[in-house]
């Protein structure tokens, strides 16, 4: 009755949130099971930022039902940002899920599958579903264990809960609550403790990480406490990259700007979420900032540093969305040149301040403009992985790749996946590769044996 699977939907977020409940459930005996069909427990982390995303999960819950019928010692729970969003109601739809935990709440899931588990085994009535969905003062520091003794050459590191933004279209604040950030001296001797475990690179995890404890935290030198969060995690020895997501261009001031090019650990990518191109459209999101301001912000950073990568985030359709609007949003594209964006179909969501204007914006034409940026980025993207060939990059190696022998995948500072013949004592070293050919998504490379340690490479290589 001891093996879990935990499959996850959504962001970095709810990934990083399903890890720490994977090392709280290991410490306390459990097993973590990659097969699905091996696990007596299965745990689905949800999300619910746009519908379809609610609809696949509850699609696999009733699916695992079903498994119920067969093996009524089978448990099934729904975690985080659905379970939080529909509350009990999911019952109605979902009547034989053991367990629902609201995002405020992972911690406690050892516990209530040790008393669901107990109760199966006799010692106990068997319980109607456990629900626990209370906000919970602290819950922000309570994701911090990783699994011990499994190497993440790159981990997440959550670094805040919650979002007291008011974009329009978003059911982040409501699932995730308002915005608390960690304690900085925490979060490094989280980071420190990954380090001495042999993780390489740390991504700073928070819905506006930018805004990490402003309200908790004093600023030091006109620097704000993110900007104390990065000096700190950049002298951290054995990191050698910091990445984070995802910014807010509200409040990216000057002393974030000067990181980029001074602290040396930072790495030359940001994801940037812009949404729309459309002042007008941005004005109707909340969104508090023009096109233009946007733009500036990224200027400064490029100067500060030229090698810049940039991705983003565009909604598609939103309720008003004119063909103007969507060709400023196009026009955008052009002139910005992102390297990698993920366009979302807008999706009312409940309780949102949008929810009232509907979806008035034809699926069609949603498509449509979803598929023309798309085509717009693949162009971009594709330029600008081209314009690598023939250069020698510092990539950090991060296992192996899904096929191929001895091929070994890793990550340019500036987040371009490269795969390459390598080999297992490379895995977690930072290498110089030289880039032969390039697609949209992925560079094929070659290791540039003059700059590794000789010592630590096999004679194969
Ligand atoms: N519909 C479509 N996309 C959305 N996003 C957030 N809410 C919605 C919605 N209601 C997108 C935003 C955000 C990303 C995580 O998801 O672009 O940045
Ligand atoms: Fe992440 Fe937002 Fe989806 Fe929750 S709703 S999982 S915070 S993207």
């Amino acid at each position: 009755m001891n093996r879990v699977h935990i499959k996850t939907y959504g962001c970095q977020m709810n990934e990083r949130d399903s890890e720490a409940v994977a090392a709280m459930l290991r410490a306390r005996g459990y097993s973590i099971v990659e097969d699905e069909g091996e696990a007596d427990v299965v745990l689905l982390n949800t999300c619910s930022v746009r519908e379809q995303a609610e609809q696949k999960a509850i699609g696999k819950a009733g699916h695992l039902g079903r498994r119920k019928k067969r093996n009524p010692n089978f448990l099934v729970g729904v975690m985080g940002c659905m379970a939080q969003n529909k509350g009990a109601d999911l019952l109605d739809r979902l009547p034989d899920l053991d367990l629902l935990v609201g995002t405020q709440k992972f911690h406690t899931v050892p516990d209530h599958l040790d008393n669901l588990i107990a109760s199966l085994q006799g010692q106990g009535p068997r319980p109607s579903t456990l629900v626990d969905l209370e906000a919970e003062a602290g819950s922000q520091n309570t994701i911090r264990d990783h699994v011990p003794g499994e190497r993440q050459v790159s981990a997440f590191v959550s670094i805040m809960q919650g979002c007291n933004m008011k974009c329009s279209y978003c059911i982040v604040p409501k699932t995730r609550g308002p915005e608390r950030g960690r304690p900085i001296d925490d979060i490094v001797a989280e980071v420190e403790e990954l380090a001495a475990a042999g993780t390489r690179e740390v991504t700073l995890l928070g819905q506006i990480v930018n805004q990490y404890g402003v309200r908790e935290f004093p600023f030091v030198d006109g620097k704000s406490p993110f900007v104390q969060l990065l000096e700190r995690i950049n002298a951290v020895e054995g990191i050698e990259r910091i990445r984070f997501t995802s910014p807010h261009p509200s409040g990216f001031k000057q002393d974030l700007i000067d990181c980029y090019g001074r602290l040396e650990k930072l790495c030359e990518y940001i994801h940037f979420p812009l949404q729309s191109g459309s002042d007008r459209i941005l004005k109707a999101m909340r969104r508090p900032y023009s096109v233009e301001k946007f733009s500036r912000i990224l200027e400064a950073m490029r100067e500060r540093c030229p090698d810049l990568w940039v991705s983003t985030d565009v909604i598609v359709g939103y309720p008003g969305e004119t063909q103007e609007d969507f060709q400023l949003t196009c026009d955008a594209f052009e002139r910005i040149g992102f390297d990698m964006a993920y366009v979302f179909k807008y999706s009312v969501r409940p309780d949102t301040a949008a929810e009232p204007l509907g979806d008035p914006v034809p699926q069609e034409i949603k498509e449509e403009r979803n598929q023309i940026l798309l085509d717009k980025l693949q162009a971009h993207s594709l330029r600008r992985n081209q314009s690598l060939v023939g250069q020698t990059l510092e990539v950090l190696v991060e296992g192996p790749a899904r096929r191929g022998e001895n091929r070994f995948t890793g990550r340019t500072r500036g987040f371009r996946k490269v795969v390459f013949t390598g080999s297992e004592r490379l895995v977690g070293q930072l290498v110089p590769v030289r880039i032969k050919e390039a697609t949209v998504t992925t560079l094929e490379g070659e290791l540039v044996l003059s700059g590794v340690d000789l010592d630590k490479v096999p004679a194969s290589v």
